[in-house]
């Protein structure tokens, strides 16, 4: 495993718990010294469950475990036939995803595990999307000036924080989960059939549009004509101009987000509310907010999210390392019950093959082939 070196990240792939279930599975695991540290794990706990911490091993690695793409630099130094294994955000690494192609180098993109219940132990979107979504439900609380919570008090009654939560997957029923645990009044809205029930299951009221639904495949959302987009942007206004706190997570794969609030709707906003944009570094749900930084939009604090996960760096780390060591495990065999683990990934299994980004000298993936052809300096 690898230190990151992406500014900012403070995740690693790999927490010892997950070390020692690799060495348990036969694996020689190394790991680069300091490689916790942003995530708060010390090189002793790694070296107390069996990995080497001393020594840089990539040119002996069958499998390199990361959260970002290993650097060009790191790709070229991998005996052909290695294999990593990361999340590979795609239209950022087009450098990487060739080099990794040229290098005749495996790469398992963490982002292209099928979410099937088979596969729910290795699903790191949802591990990490549950992490944001929390910090996200604490942002706000945080950056609210007034009591989530109702309180009555002999000097009088404090009622209670109104927070609508737009987009409810994994990370907003999460924020909505943590906005009701403060104690918050909390609103939410999402296009897709299932969401008003998964919303009113965490306690909080389901925002009825009386817009169609707008489901799209493998139980996502779907994208949004420009006529629907106003419809909904009309009808959530009021319920935005009402809230002391308003929560966007809403994505559409491989689609920039859906600007669903325009900065004249968080204008109509009281003074003192908060809107934590979990969306802004993928195009953002609020119009104006920025990725990492806090803006003011009217009487408004918009705080825009940056790589939230990495912002709770040990308990994303170690849900992230449980996903990684799943999938691994699925991809392991081994001689006997004590022999060295074999790294074997069956391409005939819908998880291996639906998660290798490349392989072979071929980019498995066909958005991202299509991506990369498109793309002169690429091809
Ligand atoms: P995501 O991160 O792609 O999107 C977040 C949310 O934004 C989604 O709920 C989506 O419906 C919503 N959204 C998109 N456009 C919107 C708009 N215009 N207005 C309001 N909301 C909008 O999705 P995520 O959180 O990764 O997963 C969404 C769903 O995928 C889950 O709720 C579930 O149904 C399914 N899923 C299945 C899993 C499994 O079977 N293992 C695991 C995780 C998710």
């Amino acid at each position: 495993m690898v230190k990151e070196s992406l500014t900012g990240e403070r995740r690693v792939a790999l927490a010892p718990e997950g070390v020692q279930k690799l060495v348990a599975l036969g694996y020689q695991v190394a790991v680069e010294p300091g490689a916790g540290r942003t995530a708060d794990i010390g090189d002793e706990e790694y070296a107390a469950v069996g990995a080497d911490t001393e020594r840089d091993l990539l040119e002996e690695a069958d499998l390199v475990a990361s959260v970002q793409p290993l650097r060009v630099d790191q790709i070229r130094r991998l005996q052909p036939g290695a294999a990593t294994v990361s999340f590979v955000p795609v239209a950022q690494s087009l450098d990487q995803i060739r080099d990794i192609r040229d290098c005749g180098v495996t790469a398992f993109a963490l982002e292209l595990v099928p979410r099937i219940s088979r596969a729910q132990s290795m699903d790191a979107l949802s591990s990490q999307a549950l992490v944001a979504g929390y910090r996200c439900g604490v942002v706000a609380a945080g950056m609210l000036r007034r009591f989530f919570p109702l309180n009555m008090t002999a000097a009088g009654t404090v009622p209670p924080a109104e927070v609508v939560v737009l987009g409810a997957g994994v990370a907003g029923l999460q924020a909505i989960a943590t906005a009701k645990r403060l104690g918050a009044v909390v609103k939410a809205y999402d296009v897709r059939a299932a969401a008003a029930e998964e919303i009113r299951s965490m306690g909080a009221q389901a925002i009825d549009l009386e817009l169609d639904t707008l489901d799209g495949a493998g139980g996502y959302a779907r994208e949004m004509t420009a006529e629907r987009a106003q419809l909904q942007r009309d009808r959530l206004a009021p319920h935005i101009a009402a809230a002391d706190a308003l929560i966007t997570t809403a994505a559409v794969p491989g689609r920039t987000a859906p600007m669903l609030v325009t900065a004249q709707m968080v204008e109509q906003m009281r003074p003192g509310s908060v809107v934590v944009d979990l969306a802004a570094e993928s195009g953002g749900n609020v119009e104006g907010s920025v990725a990492g930084d806090v803006v003011r939009i009217g009487a408004a604090q918009v705080w825009g999210g940056a790589n939230v996960p990495s912002q709770m760096p040990a308990p994303a780390s170690r849900l992230l390392s449980t996903n990684i060591v799943s999938l691994v495990t699925l991809m392991t065999t081994r001689d006997g019950d004590d022999g060295p683990a074999q790294f074997a990934p069956d391409f005939d299994d819908e998880v291996v093959a639906g998660s290798c980004l490349i392989h072979a000298g071929v980019v498995r993936h066909e958005p991202t082939r299509l991506l990369l052809e498109g793309d002169p300096a690429h091809g």
